[in-house]
């Protein structure tokens, strides 16, 4: 189980992420909504440990990871949709995943039983690895641009492939960050279907982060509100949907004293 107590970030005096604590159990989805510069993103980035929390703690299964840097807690598990900026943008779209598939082998000590200069265990790993990577590629639809350039690739399409790149780290925590913005209509339901076939595993924790309120309330067991770095609203999806805290999140105005908080 992924848990946040009062995890919170200040940039100078503003107060980014305010003292939130939530737990989010396996097998579930949870959505986490609220208006532009709520915090979202920056949770997330305490959570992968790509910002340093101000104070807190991030827990992972029983264990802190609130000191450690961003990929030793990769390698407990925390999957965070890779940025482009982390990829190599004149590597071939499959050659970005197969060193995503790299890295979580080597992450879990898989160097082969003779270590490095076993060159037949080298160029079988390396086999499987680009066979791993074309699969993962065919299921998010980018098989037959595999020998493109990252940077080549329209936004839809680097969008998937950060979602392939997440997929090939096997993670058990998956944070997906808007992953359909700026996307085609006719390729986020690619995206929405990959979600629900992790989600379908019924094994990993997903949290997501989506404006679509449509695709929230399908495909959430639970949401939760982030207003002004603080988190005002934690429940199931029609609850949290018709409370006035999230309706007023959305019209962007301060949650009014004595509104109905579910979950709160
Ligand atoms: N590195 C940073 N330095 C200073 N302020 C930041 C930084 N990252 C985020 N912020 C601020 O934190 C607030 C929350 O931003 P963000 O997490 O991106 O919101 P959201 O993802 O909900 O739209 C915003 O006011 C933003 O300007
Ligand atoms: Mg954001």
């Amino acid at each position: 189980m992924l848990e946040t107590r009062d995890l919170t970030i200040r940039f100078g005096g503003h107060v980014a992420v305010d003292h939130v604590s939530c737990r989010f159990e396996p097998g579930t989805l949870t959505s986490i909504v609220g208006p532009n510069g709520a915090g979202k993103t920056t949770y997330f980035n305490l959570i992968s440990g790509q910002l340093p929390a101000s104070e807190g703690q991030v827990w992972l299964d029983g264990h802190e990871l609130t000191a450690l840097p961003a990929p030793v807690r990769t390698h407990r598990g925390l999957g965070r949709a890779f940025q482009l900026t982390q990829l190599f943008p004149n590597l071939s779209v499959r050659e970005n995943v197969r060193l995503a598939i790299q890295a979580r082998e080597s992450g879990r000590g898989k160097g082969g039983p003779f270590g490095g200069l076993d060159f037949w265990r080298v160029w079988l790993d390396r086999r499987a690895w680009v066979d791993e990577a074309q699969v993962i590629l065919d299921q998010v639809r980018l098989g037959d641009r595999h020998d493109a350039h990252a940077s080549s690739l329209p936004h839809g399409d680097q969008r998937k492939l950060e979602v392939a790149m997440l997929i090939a780290l096997q993670p058990r925590v998956f944070m997906f960050d808007e992953p359909t913005a700026g996307m085609s209509v006719d390729e986020v339901p690619v995206v929405l279907d990959l979600i629900r076939s992790i989600k379908a595993r019924r094994d990993c924790t997903i949290l997501l982060v989506e404006h679509k309120m449509d695709v929230v309330r399908e495909l959430s067991d639970r949401i939760v509100v982030l207003h002004n770095g603080a988190l005002v609203a934690d429940g199931p999806p029609a609850e949290v949907i018709a409370s006035p805290v999230v309706q007023q999140a959305y019209l962007g105005a301060a949650p009014q004293p004595g509104a109905v908080q579910p979950g709160a």
